[in-house]
């Protein structure tokens, strides 16, 4: 099974590079599915309903989440309840949506997703992404065979140790968050494809989307100055994973990352 994955899509530049030629890229690399992290899909920090739906349209049949799933700008938390939308599992019970899903291609076959958030350098008090995961991975397993990890988390480190911990069992285990993708992209030797993060699908000539002149300035004056998005010089950036379908395992991992010109 192909297997696209669209690292954080950032505001409307990242939307618009995706409307132009995400279905493209689908039909040339063959891709049997396509996964993408949206939390950043609504003005660089959020999410709505309707913006899933956009993404849905162009061509994304699974969207995972990270620290920004819970910022949603109309307040209409209902669209986490999709089965395609999943969030970071380990947030406490009781919030929004869920961290796992199983998703069914038209012919049948299909994919466990798991979304996990890591722990270091993040205020927020979560579960144990590790044992959490582990769990949650097992669980889907007993439905196929391919399971799917974007693993949301700052630190190179804790991506690293999880997929190790995952090798195997997992497809494949995708970092983001950080909206740089890495060259680290490689099968583990149990199988589990593997790459720190997948980059952002959004402005290159910006500090992880934001225009460098605000960010500049907070560095230099450390007052809390207003982040403004970035549109300049759109890309995608992502990979492709192509996993077994008997055993689950990768056989191939590629990046992608592509300057854009909109039209
Ligand atoms: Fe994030």
């Amino acid at each position: 099974m192909k297997i696209l994955f669209i690292g954080d899509i950032f505001g409307n530049p990242g939307r618009r590079v995706l409307a132009q030629r995400l279905s493209s890229l689908i039909d040339e690399q063959h891709v049997d599915v396509c996964i993408a992290n949206g939390e950043n899909a609504a003005g660089g920090r959020g999410i709505t309903g309707n913006i899933c739906k956009k993404l849905r349209k162009y061509g994304v049949q699974v969207i995972t989440g990270g620290n920004h799933s819970f910022n949603i700008a109309d307040n209409d938390p209902s669209f986490m309840d999709h089965p395609t939308v999943v969030r970071p599992l380990n947030y406490p019970p009781g919030n929004f949506g869920k961290g796992s899903t199983v998703y069914t291609l038209e012919d049948g076959r299909k994919i466990g997703v798991v979304n996990l958030m890591g722990r270091t350098f993040f205020p927020e008090t979560l579960d144990c992404p590790f044992r959490s995961g582990m769990e949650a991975i097992r669980e889907l397993k007993k439905q196929t065979p391919i399971i799917f990890v974007d693993f949301h988390a700052e630190a190179t480190s804790e991506k690293i140790a999880f997929a190790f911990h995952a090798d195997g069992l997992a497809s494949a285990v995708i970092g983001t968050h950080t909206h740089v993708q890495t060259a680290d992209e490689r099968i583990l030797p149990k199988g589990t494809a593997f790459l720190s993060d997948a980059g952002m699908t959004g402005p290159e000539n910006s500090c992880i989307g934001m225009k460098p002149g605000g960010v500049i300035s907070r560095y230099l004056l450390q007052t809390h100055i207003r982040f403004e998005p970035s549109d300049e010089s759109p890309v995608i950036s992502g990979v492709i994973i192509d996993a077994d379908e008997a055993t689950g395992k990768a056989i191939l991992i590629n990046r992608v990352y592509e300057r854009i010109t909109l039209i």
